[in-house]
């Protein structure tokens, strides 16, 4: 296995326009449908970076800032922020182009999302570890850490719950 890999090795960049398929009752984009492409994103970058296929764990701090339209040329960037044992976190940035162009590229939601890489049986299996070049990089991945250290203190804490999950 590699010894390791900058953020920018495995990144992605998925481009879609939107269509009437993919409404809501009020017309504009249903909010699973960006969530879908946020998942599918963050799964592709999480597998080029662990060289194989990774599920989702922990799908958390999804926010949707604005509604996309129909029409809208759609952009969901992907990008690891950290990795560990077997655990990457990858941060995911949707932006929309309206498609009159009046206005500038519009950021419509941001998610982290926790990829663990699975063997042949679905357990988890060593990834590369994540070698950040820039000072963004190196950002992005102490403020990985603590969104780590909060889900797993949240996980502990509910965990001692005996109902738990509910
Ligand atoms: C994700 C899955 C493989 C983890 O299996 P597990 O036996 O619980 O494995 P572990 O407890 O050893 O956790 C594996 C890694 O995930 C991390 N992890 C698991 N749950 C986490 C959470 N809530 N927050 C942060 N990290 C978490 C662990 O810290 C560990 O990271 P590390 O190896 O980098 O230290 C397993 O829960 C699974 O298969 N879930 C279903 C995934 C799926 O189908 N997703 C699609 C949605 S339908």
């Amino acid at each position: 296995m590699t010894a390791g890999r900058p953020p920018s090795a495995s990144e992605l960049t998925l481009s879609q326009i939107m269509d009437q398929h993919d409404t809501n009752l009020m017309g504009t984009v249903h909010g699973g449908q960006v969530l879908n492409l946020i998942d599918s994103v963050a799964g592709v970058v999480a597998a080029r970076h662990s060289d194989g296929p990774a599920v989702t764990a922990v799908m958390d701090e999804t926010a949707f800032l604005r509604a996309v339209r129909v029409g809208d040329v759609v952009h969901v960037a992907a990008r690891i922020t950290w990795a560990g044992r077997s655990s990457m976190e990858v941060a995911v940035k949707v932006t929309a182009d309206r498609w009159d162009r009046a206005v500038p590229p519009t950021t419509v939601a941001t998610s982290h999302l926790v990829m663990v890489a699975v063997d042949d049986d679905g357990k988890p299996r060593i990834v590369p570890a994540l070698l950040p070049e820039t000072d963004a990089d190196r950002r992005a991945f102490r403020q990985a850490e603590i969104r780590r250290e909060h889900r797993l203190t949240l996980r502990a804490a509910l965990a001692e719950d005996e109902n738990f999950p509910s």
